[in-house]
């Protein structure tokens, strides 16, 4: 694993730098293996890098999108992962609509939804049993709880290791999410924090003692590069 963590000065600039980074690993992947995978990370901080992307003049037909964690809300809610994204860039752009690939949540049962979405990537990516595979890169965000997807404190998701999806659980709210195992196979994870509440988490996180089970970021080590970009407020107290 390699590891880069950088400090820009606002939210503009962290959005401008991990644009950057994306355009660049989309030419390696495009060069190498002629297509390019990534998986979304939802929240808001990632919301004006999507912007940045619908306005890039990209190989669409080259690139599949696919969704690292999701609430367990029909796709149209206003708290969806896959509607955030699809309004800041996907619906922006002409992108086949069979590279956009959304997990799942109308089976009514978060465990037979996390089993498809499961099932799809297996398809996708042509898995062996047992097999995880290696998106280009993996965006994710971190919460005041250092959680990262829907990977969050003392929650039996955190200890999934053999499977690529699984339930989530936030305060009871169950969630779609992937696992650590397929967050860590990835060739890029990228965070993007922004804020001065994160300040706090970051500290827990980078200490070179913790317990990711209630740190869950920690848990993120990826096989390929590491990517973590701050704001100027996030990165306040880093030393
Ligand atoms: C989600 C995200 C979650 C998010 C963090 C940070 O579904 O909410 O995947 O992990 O990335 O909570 O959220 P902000 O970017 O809004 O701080």
């Amino acid at each position: 694993m390699e590891k880069f963590i950088e400090i820009l000065a606002n939210k503009e600039e962290l959005t401008k730098r991990a644009l950057d980074i994306i355009l660049a690993k989309i030419q390696d992947a495009l060069q190498s293996r002629d297509q390019f995978t990534i998986a979304l990370a939802g929240g808001s901080t990632p919301k004006p890098l999507y912007e940045a992307l619908a306005a890039q003049p990209l190989p669409w037909n080259q690139i599949h999108v696919f969704w690292g964690d999701e609430r367990y809300v029909p796709g149209d809610h206003p708290d969806s992962n896959q509607r955030m994204a699809r309004q800041a860039w996907l619906d922006r752009v002409n992108f086949p609509p069979t590279h956009i690939h959304p997990m799942p949540t109308a089976a009514n049962d978060p465990s037979s939804d996390a089993e498809q979405y499961n099932r799809e990537l297996e398809q996708f990516f042509d898995l062996n049993p047992g097999e995880f595979p290696a998106f280009d890169v993996v965006l994710l965000g971190m919460g005041d709880d250092a959680h990262t997807a829907s990977l969050f404190p003392q929650t039996e998701a955190l200890t999934v290791a053999d499977r690529l999806i699984t339930v989530g659980n936030k305060d009871g709210q169950p969630r779609i999410t992937f696992t650590v195992p397929l967050i860590n196979q990835a060739r890029c994870v990228m965070f993007l924090v922004t804020g001065a509440n994160k300040q706090q988490p970051l500290a827990q996180v980078f200490a070179s003692q913790g317990d990711g089970m209630i740190y869950p970021s920690r848990l993120i080590q990826p096989v390929g590069e590491l990517w973590w970009l701050l704001d100027s407020e996030a990165g306040a107290n880093l030393t």
